[in-house]
């Protein structure tokens, strides 16, 4: 077996690759004089784990041609970050279900899709094949316990996340609680007024994807305005669009942390341990 990644995940690639102890597949990368994806690889084993999270169109045909130039039907393939999947369903008509687009032409290639935090797991449905979805609850618990916040409040935004928030929440019995979001646009979110015990106190706001940044920073506003000490952020997927950093400072976010399912600078905790455990699990 070895590891395979797409450039956008080399480091999780070779992260995965060291905690399954196994090999790196190199793989080199280039475009076409026109800017289309070009891409060869080293000698191929009998089975190869694709890493390939997909962050824009780029990545998406990127990870199609690593898929194809794998070869055989044994492969397994993780998507750390599934791009696509919150168009899950047919909002108005005339639209696409571009979860079920992107699922059906990845799941072409491989036997076994491991995600991690999908927006939504009935989208792996749409993959056809066994497909599993981790949840970095224990690795966002213990990054929390190292951090040391006394009593804090983990908070999550809207209801769809409470879930999370709470198996974050319950091993150290930390109070945990949820706000109600609407979503007024791509960028505008409004989110009710709730009072919450937050005064002089240190809330975690946990959400599963931090995009234009708009949904955390009303709700940081709505926090300090109640009196919080400080406000930290922690996602599983930090896409951070366009201006969403400064956006977040500006909105007095003191902390933001993300995993490595999209490398950024942000990125304090790693999936990769939990990927292999899952891809070992299945093996046996
Ligand atoms: C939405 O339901 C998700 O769980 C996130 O809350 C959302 O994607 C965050 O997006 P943004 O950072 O653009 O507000």
């Amino acid at each position: 077996m070895k590891v395979a990644g797409t450039q956008r995940s080399q480091i999780l690639a070779s992260r995965i690759a060291n905690s399954l102890g196994v090999g790196l597949l190199p793989v080199h990368y280039s475009r076409f004089p026109d800017g289309e994806h070009y891409l060869q690889t080293g000698p191929l084993d009998d089975q190869t784990v694709i890493i390939g999270t997909v962050t824009d169109s780029d990545s998406l045909v990127q990870l199609l041609l690593l898929i194809d130039a794998c070869g055989t039907s044994e492969n397994v393939l993780v998507l750390p970050y599934m791009g696509y999947a919150r168009q899950d369903k047919q909002f108005r008509e005339g639209e696409p279900v571009s979860a079920r687009a992107v699922a059906q032409a990845l799941s072409r290639g491989v036997n076994r899709v491991i995600t991690v935090q999908i927006h939504d797991p009935a989208v792996l449905t749409h993959f056809g094949l066994p497909a599993e979805n981790l949840t970095p609850v224990p690795e966002i618990h213990s990054f929390l316990s190292s951090a040391g916040y006394q009593d804090p409040l983990i908070l999550a935004p809207d209801e769809g996340a409470l879930g999370f928030a709470l198996a974050i929440a319950r091993k150290e019995r930390w109070d945990c609680d949820h706000l109600e979001k609407t979503r007024l646009s791509g960028e505008e979110v409004r989110v009710e007024p709730k009072k919450l015990p937050v005064t002089a106190r240190t809330v975690v706001i946990v959400d599963d994807i931090i995009s234009t940044g708009g949904t955390l920073a009303t709700a940081a506003r709505m926090l300090y305005s109640q009196g919080a000490a400080e406000v930290h952020a922690v996602c599983v997927h930090g896409i951070f669009t366009g201006g969403a950093y400064t956006f977040l400072l500006n909105a007095g976010i003191s902390d933001l942390v993300a995993s490595d399912s999209i490398e950024s600078g942000y990125s304090r905790y790693s999936v990769a341990d939990s990927v292999a455990r899952a891809i070992q699990n299945a093996d046996h």
